[in-house]
């Protein structure tokens, strides 16, 4: 496995793939913004008109994690923060496609992540993720410590009437 930085030229070429991992993670049921029905099309775009325009601008930092010449994962650091927060970045889309899961990928993007924001003078890091996902162990694990809870934050992913609660986290480097 290893991981590397990608250029804005690396996701223009890279959209099909990067759009199939965001896509198998949300119609997983992953709670990363986006609910049922999502399309490959959609995803990609997400890539090509949210993503793109920051790493060409610089104020994010897109991580992706390669096994065996295919995409296994991913994690953003977003750096574009307000004037009076230059210390601190945002973890934004942590994605580990469902065929590469529990192989500790998800937590070495993590490791890696948190060592580029310490390379650019970041040292506060914050996050949220849904109460009682998957990640919120994995995060704990890496030291980020629970700010509190705000219930009815997202809608159900799969299209449901339920509203699930976040987890907001925070760790200094
Ligand atoms: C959350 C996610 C990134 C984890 O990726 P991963 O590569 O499978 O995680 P790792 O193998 O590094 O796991 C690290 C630790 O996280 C926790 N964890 C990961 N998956 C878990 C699961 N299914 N159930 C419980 N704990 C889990 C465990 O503590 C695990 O350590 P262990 O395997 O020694 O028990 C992945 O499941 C994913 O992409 N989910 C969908 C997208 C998402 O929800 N992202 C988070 C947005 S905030």
């Amino acid at each position: 496995m290893s991981i590397s930085i990608f250029s804005a030229a690396d996701i223009a070429s890279h959209l099909g793939e990067l759009g199939r991992l965001l896509h198998a993670c949300v119609h997983d049921g992953a709670s990363i913004s986006f609910v049922l029905p999502y399309s490959q099309a959609d995803s990609e775009a997400f890539w090509s008109t949210k993503v793109l325009p920051g790493v060409e601008e610089g104020t994010r930092l897109v991580l992706v994690a390669m096994v065996e010449g295919r995409i296994a994962g991913s994690v953003q650091l977003n750096r574009d923060t307000p004037p009076n927060q230059p210390h601190r970045a945002e973890v934004n889309k942590l994605l580990v496609h469902p065929d590469f899961r529990r192989q500790g990928i998800g937590l070495q993007l993590m490791a890696e992540l948190e060592r580029l924001a310490r390379e650019i003078g970041r040292s506060l890091i914050t996050l949220d993720t849904r109460t009682g996902d998957k990640a919120e162990p994995l995060y704990a694990a890496l030291g980020y410590q629970t700010v509190g809870v705000i219930p009815g934050f997202a809608r159900d992913p799969m299209g449901g009437d339920r509203l699930d609660a976040t987890t907001i986290m925070y760790k200094t480097l």
